[in-house]
C-alpha cells in the first residue's frame, strides 16, 4: 500500500547529460561543426574571434568521454543503477551538419536510433533536449545565429526530422536548455550581444519553441514539451525593502523566459525592462497568437544553488552576495537543499504546471583511495539532502513533480570551465583536463547509493 509520505509510483529517477559534453566523435560520420566545438578548453567564456579550430589547441569536448562509441556499456551501467529515465541532447550538427541541408544526415540519425533503442530495451525512458547550448556554426557565420529569423524555420525543420524518427519512442522533450542563462554565445555566437540583439534573438527562440510544440503535439499525440531554465532560489540579503525589491526584480529577470513560454505572452513587467534597455521587439503578424496557443506542458529546471542579492548587487545568474548561512562547493556555489523545496513551491504557485528537476548535482574533485575506490560521501550527502527537500515538496507540499535526473550521472566535461576534474558522476571516467586517460569507467560509492535510492523510490537516503 502506498504511504502518504512517498514519491509517487512512476517517479522518473535518472541522470542527465548533454551531447557535446560527453559524446566526443565531434567530426565523425558526417557531423558538422557546432558553435560549442570551437570553444578552447570547452569553456564558454573563451570564444575565438575568427571561429577557427586550431591544430595545436586542446578541445576537451571533441573527445568528450567517448559516449559515441561506449553508449552500450554506459547504458548498461545506468540500467544497473535502476535508472528509469535518461536525459540527453541531440547534436543538431549530427543531423543537419550546417543546418541548411535539405536532407538529414542518416548516419547521425542512426547513432541516436541506437542510443534510444538501447535505452528503451533497458526500460529507460529517454528525455531529449533538442538544443542544449548548441547549433551549427554555419548558422552563426551565414546568419549571425538566432538574431536572424531564418533560424526559426531551420530549427523547426530539424525538430520535425526528430519527431518523424522518434514518434512512438520518445514522449518527453525539451526544446532548449537553460534559456535564462544562455545570453550571447549560445544564441548568436559571441558574448557581446547588446540588449536589442539579445531579446530579439530570444523572441525568435520563443517562436521556434512554440512552433516545435505545435508540431510535436500534432505528430506525437501524448508527447510532453518543456524548456529548461536555470533556477537558483533567489533571496534578499536582508529584510530591507530595497533588498527585497531587488530580489524580486532578479527573480523576474530569470523567470521572464518561463513566464512568456508558460503563460503565452510577454509579462507586464517586461514593458519597463524593455523601455529601460531601449529594446523594441520586432514581431511578425501571428507571433502573439503562436505564443499564446503553444505553451509548455511542464516546467523543467536545473537547481544547483541559491543566490543572495542586495540592493547594490549586479544581477547575474552565477553571482550574488555571500550567504553566511550556507557552505559552498569547491567551485564557490552555495549549497542550499532547502532552496530546492522553495523553488518547487514557487514555480508551482506561479504556473500550476507539472515540474521536473532535470539537473542537480555536485561538481567535486574525486580521488581514488588506497583501495582504489572513490568514497564520494560528500556527493552522497549533497544529493541526499536535496532529495530529502524534494520529497518534502512532493509529499508534504503536494507539488506534482514528474522526476529527478541528476546532472552528469557519468563524469563529463564541465560547461562553465571545460574541466574534467570538476566531476559530477556516479561513474568515474579516467580522463584528465588535458585529455590524458584510458576512459575506463569505475563505479564510485555514490553508484550503489543511488541504486538503493531508486530501488526504494527515495525512501532510503542513508549513506
Ligand atoms: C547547467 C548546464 O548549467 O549546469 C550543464 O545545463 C552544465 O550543461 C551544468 O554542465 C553544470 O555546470 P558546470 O559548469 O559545472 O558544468
Amino acid at each position: 500500500m502506498k504511504k502518504d509520505k512517498q514519491f509517487p509510483e512512476g517517479f522518473l529517477w535518472g541522470g542527465a547529460t548533454s551531447a557535446y559534453q560527453f559524446e566526443g566523435a565531434w567530426n565523425e560520420d558526417g557531423k558538422g561543426v557546432n558553435i560549442v566545438d570551437i570553444l578552447p578548453h570547452g569553456s564558454r567564456e573563451a570564444v575565438p574571434k575568427d571561429h577557427k579550430i586550431l591544430p595545436d589547441v586542446f578541445y576537451p569536448s571533441h573527445g568528450g568521454i567517448d559516449f559515441y562509441h561506449t553508449y552500450k556499456e554506459d547504458i548498461r551501467l545506468f540500467k544497473e543503477m535502476g535508472m528509469k529515465c535518461f536525459r540527453m541532447s541531440i547534436a543538431w550538427t549530427r543531423i543537419y551538419p550546417t543546418g541548411v541541408e535539405e536532407e538529414p544526415n542518416e548516419k547521425g540519425l542512426q547513432f541516436y536510433d541506437n542510443v534510444i533503442d538501447e535505452l528503451l530495451k533497458n526500460g529507460i525512458e529517454p528525455l531529449i533536449t533538442i538544443s542544449h547550448d548548441e547549433f551549427p556554426l554555419h548558422l552563426v557565420e551565414a546568419y549571425g545565429g538566432w538574431r536572424n529569423r531564418i533560424l526559426i524555420d531551420l530549427y523547426v525543420k530539424y525538430a520535425k526530422t526528430l519527431f518523424e524518427r522518434y514518434k512512438g519512442k520518445v514522449k518527453y522533450w525539451l526544446t532548449f536548455n537553460e534559456l535564462n542563462a544562455v545570453r550571447g554565445y549560445s544564441m548568436i555566437g559571441t558574448h557581446s550581444a547588446d540588449d536589442q540583439t539579445h531579446y530579439q534573438a530570444m523572441h525568435h527562440i520563443f517562436i521556434a519553441s512554440a512552433l516545435a510544440i505545435k508540431m510535436g503535439h500534432e505528430m506525437m499525440p501524448g508527447s510532453m514539451f518543456g524548456t529548461m531554465y536555470a533556477l537558483s532560489a533567489i533571496y534578499p540579503a536582508t529584510c530591507h525593502p530595497d533588498d527585497i525589491f531587488k530580489a524580486m526584480s532578479a527573480r523576474r529577470q530569470s523567470l521572464f523566459f518561463c513566464d512568456v513560454m508558460t503563460r503565452g505572452y510577454y509579462p507586464n513587467y517586461s514593458e519597463e525592462i524593455f523601455k529601460e534597455k531601449k529594446v523594441v521587439i520586432k514581431k511578425e503578424v501571428g507571433d502573439d497568437e503562436i505564443l499564446k496557443q503553444y505553451t509548455l506542458d511542464y516546467i523543467t529546471f536545473s537547481y544547483y544553488r541559491s543566490t543572495t542579492v542586495s540592493q547594490n548587487t549586479k544581477i547575474d545568474i552565477m553571482g550574488g552576495d555571500p550567504n553566511p548561512y550556507l557552505e559552498t562547493t569547491p567551485w564557490g556555489w552555495p549549497i542550499d537543499p532547502k532552496g530546492l523545496r522553495y523553488v518547487l513551491n514557487e514555480l508551482y504557485d506561479r504556473y500550476q504546471k507539472p515540474l521536473f528537476v532535470v539537473e542537480n548535482g555536485l561538481g567535486a574533485v574525486d580521488e581514488f583511495d588506497e583501495n582504489n575506490e572513490i568514497n564520494d560521501n560528500y556527493r552522497i550527502q549533497y544529493l541526499a539532502n536535496h532529495i530529502e527537500e524534494m520529497k518534502k515538496a512532493v509529499c508534504i507540499d503536494k507539488i506534482p513533480c514528474l522526476g529527478y535526473t541528476m546532472w552528469g550521472c557519468i563524469d563529463l566535461v564541465s560547461l562553465s570551465t571545460g574541466e574534467m576534474k570538476k566531476r559530477y558522476g556516479f561513474v568515474h571516467v579516467d580522463m584528465d583536463d588535458k585529455g590524458n586517460g584510458t576512459l575506463k569507467r569505475t563505479k564510485k560509492k555514490s553508484f550503489g547509493w543511488y541504486k538503493k535510492v531508486i530501488a526504494t523510490c527515495g525512501e532510503d537516503l542513508s549513506l
